[in-house]
């Protein structure tokens, strides 16, 4: 078996291994990545990117056929070629996934294309993807391998009658009915654009609220009123319990406060969350700490129990999105190039694509509550009283600032509305540097813009909004 050895070998291409083999080469280190399927991992190819393709796609649909006519169009007949809007979308995340391979080349990281199986701490023995077997070696390891889709009983994925996130991306044909088990953050963004296609959708949630516990209730009302407006059918507190498989659909079997009902779909959509990948790759023989969740055990440097392994993404702990895993491939690789670097962010912004756009930086009310700040400055400023928004057509949601009354610290931002993923940024920005309302109040915002709102919840936390009028 032939023999390779670098100084840094990172395993899995997604946005964590990626990012952290470019840093790792640009620190002078000789590097190699091991990837067994796409590069760009999961968020390039089956998840962040072809959802945002989609969801993007569908909106314009959705607007041309209900929004436009009140700004003088009449639009007749509008067509979906859904092979085409999937080899649309497929370009997109070729475009993409080719882009990192030129990356790796230009920073002279080595790809190696297959799977990674740790033999000890120090070797890897990597099955290529073309039948032969080589050993790896190397001074430092940055395991990314990533997560899966979680499955329930009685609801194996077949990927045409009972999908992951995977099959529910690759539709090319218009489906009449979907049932989606999960109403967290796929369920709900693939469930919307699919209704936007023309499916009837019904979302079957266990739990007592959308998105829960990932969002501020306030923001999940403003979801729920458009959910309805688009007719999609919400069953909380329903439990999935099996699927039937009937001529050319499926019969998705609930429980709901103890009664069973029965739904008929083409299909059902499973997303009741992701698992990490910890089970896979032979970490026991690595020597590496996995937590009773899954999770590989890291220290705030991104090391492993094995000081030079190191671990980030998606197995390496909650919140499970690609910004994370980027940011933690950074950190990993700089400690390995000899920085002194730990993780020390103050928020790990979290954007649902939904219709309204969500998306929140910092602490809820309720987790403010629960740190001890009980004397809050609220400032929620609605997306209906700035011009931008109007234009748009986009006037349902607010900003909602939330700030330390003693300090007017800014202790958490959480938007329902347009571009809210866009917005996000500058509340990260604000919590990161400790800025206070007047920062954001006496910061000159374009205008007009949505990024005006921002300015003008912060206005309206300190009491004096201009754009809307606060009764006493
Ligand atoms: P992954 O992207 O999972 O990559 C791991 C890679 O490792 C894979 O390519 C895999 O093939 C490879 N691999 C695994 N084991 C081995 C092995 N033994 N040998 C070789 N290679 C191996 N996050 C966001 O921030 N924003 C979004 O909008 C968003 N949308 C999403 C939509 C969907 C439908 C899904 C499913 C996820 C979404 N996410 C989103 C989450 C995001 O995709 C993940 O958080 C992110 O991909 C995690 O990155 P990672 O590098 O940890 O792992
Ligand atoms: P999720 O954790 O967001 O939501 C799962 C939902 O399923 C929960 O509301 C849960 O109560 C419900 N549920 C669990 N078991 C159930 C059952 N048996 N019957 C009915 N409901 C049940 O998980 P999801 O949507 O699969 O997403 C996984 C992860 O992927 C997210 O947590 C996020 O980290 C990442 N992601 C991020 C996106 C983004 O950043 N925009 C988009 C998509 C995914």
């Amino acid at each position: 078996m032939s023999v390779k050895e670098f100084d840094v070998v990172v395993i899995g291409a997604g946005p964590g291994g990626y990012v952290a083999a470019i840093r790792s080469a640009q620190m002078g280190k000789k590097t190699a990545i091991i990837e067994r399927e796409f590069m760009g991992g999961v968020c390039l190819n089956v998840g962040c990117v072809p959802s945002k393709a989609l969801i993007k796609a569908a909106s314009y649909l959705y607007k041309t056929q209900n929004e436009v006519n009140q700004m003088g169009f009449t639009v007749k007949g509008v067509d979906v070629d859904f092979k085409k809007l999937q080899s649309w979308k497929q370009s997109v995340c070729d475009r993409m996934s080719n882009g990192v391979t030129g990356l790796l080349n230009n920073n002279k990281v080595e790809i190696l294309k297959g799977n990674a199986d740790f033999k000890n701490a120090n070797e890897l023995i990597v099955k290529m993807n073309d039948g032969s077997s080589i050993s790896v070696k190397a001074k430092n390891f940055i395991v990314a391998n990533g997560s899966r889709p979680i499955e329930i009983p009685g609801f194996k994925f077949d990927e045409e009658f009972i999908m992951s996130s995977t099959g529910g991306l690759a539709q090319d044909k218009q489906l009449k009915k979907l049932v989606v088990i999960g109403g967290g953050y796929i369920g709900l963004e693939i469930g919307m654009f699919m209704a936007k296609l023309g499916t009837e959708v019904t979302v079957v949630e266990a739990g007592t609220s959308l998105l829960s516990g990932v969002v501020d209730p306030e923001v999940v009302q403003v979801l729920q009123r458009k959910l309805k407006k688009m007719n999609i059918n919400i069953l909380m507190g329903a439990k999935a319990k099996a699927c039937n498989k009937k001529s050319g659909g499926v019969e998705v079997v609930v429980e709901i406060d103890g009664k069973e009902q029965k739904l008929e779909a083409d299909k059902v959509l499973v997303t009741v969350g992701r698992k990490p990948n910890s089970d896979q790759m032979n970490f026991k023989a690595a020597g590496v700490q996995i937590d009773a969740k899954g999770f590989i055990v890291v220290n705030k440097q991104m090391r492993t129990s094995v000081p030079h392994i190191f671990a980030i993404g998606d197995v390496a702990g909650q919140p499970m999105l690609a910004h994370k895993a980027s940011h933690e491939g950074v950190i990993a690789a700089e400690v390995i190039g000899g920085k002194n670097r730990a993780y020390d962010a103050k928020t790990v912004p979290a954007v649902i694509f939904t219709d309204p756009e969500i998306a929140s930086a910092g602490m809820t009310e309720a987790e403010c509550k629960a740190k001890g700040f009980n004397d809050l400055k609220i400032g929620k400023f609605p997306f209906a009283a700035n011009a931008k928004a109007v234009s748009l057509l986009e006037t349902d949601g607010f900003v909602k600032i939330i700030a330390d009354a003693k300090t007017d610290v800014i202790l958490g931002v959480h938007i329902v509305g347009p571009e809210a993923s866009t917005m996000i940024s500058e509340a990260v920005l604000a919590i990161e540097m400790g800025a206070r309302l007047e920062d954001l109040a006496l910061s000159i915002h374009p205008h007009p813009t949505l990024g005006e709102t921002m300015m003008e919840a912060a206005e309206t936390a300190l009491g004096h909004p201009i754009h809307i009028f606060l009764r006493k």
